[in-house]
């Protein structure tokens, strides 16, 4: 399963991705609004720290002003994936800026249905949100088993990005029910690791070493 950070900060996604598990990023307006900097040199930062796709979105609300958006942050580096949201005019976008040969995520995806009519559309990535169907009382993980179920039986290549995801148990249901790609938030990243039992074993097997006199190297 790929890993993508969901943050615009570039500072924390250069930092992330020093561990080389980082496989891409997505940004949208509210995270580009949270950081105060310019959206355009802070795409450039992460498209530079990360080689993998980089989803900016676009802002216009028609198609004709979408893909005019879409080409100018194509602009700032190969990786740039354009993203718009799940509506007739982005999905309009959609087939033209991938008739352009670009990426596209289509985002805000609530339903199956939704999903295959962004697969039809050429979406490279579609963006279901998990924890806000969540949020209202709605099965998140039920909707990438769907959208699993569907893409498989057409055999549509549109990649499951697994979004709105509030915790590290999200990351493993999502992974069993087969998503693509799954985009953290820089806490839950951090949190993929954790486990009271790696900790304990790790400090009984350095605290035996040490009562034995154990040494791998000389210094
Ligand atoms: C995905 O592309 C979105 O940026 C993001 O996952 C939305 O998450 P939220 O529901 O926590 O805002």
């Amino acid at each position: 399963m790929k890993l993508f950070i969901d943050s615009a900060d570039p500072q924390e996604i250069a930092e992330l991705a020093e561990t080389g598990l980082v496989d891409g990023v997505t940004t949208n307006p509210s995270l580009a609004a949270k950081t105060g900097l310019d959206i355009f040199a802070a795409l450039k930062t992460i498209c530079d720290a990360v080689p993998g796709p980089i989803s900016a979105e676009v802002l216009a609300t028609d198609a004709a002003g979408m893909i005019a958006e879409g080409e100018r942050y194509a602009k700032i580096a190969r990786n740039i994936t354009i993203k718009v949201p799940l509506t007739w005019d982005g999905l309009k976008a959609c087939h033209a800026l991938r008739d352009m040969g670009l990426m596209v995520n289509v985002t805000l995806c609530f339903s199956p249905v939704q999903a295959m009519m962004a697969a039809k559309a050429g979406a490279s990535f579609i963006s279901p949100f998990i924890g806000r169907l969540d949020d209202i009382g709605e099965d998140g993980m039920g909707l990438i088993a769907d959208i699993r179920q569907i893409y498989d039986n057409y055999d549509f290549r549109t990649e499951i990005l697994a979004a709105s995801i509030r915790s590290v148990s999200h990351v493993r249901e999502a992974a069993l029910a087969g998503a693509d790609v799954a985009t953290l938030p820089p806490v839950i990243f951090r949190q993929l690791l954790s486990h009271p039992l790696t900790d304990k074993g790790l400090a009984a097997f350095l605290s035996d070493a040490k009562k034995a006199g154990l040494k791998i190297r000389d210094t």
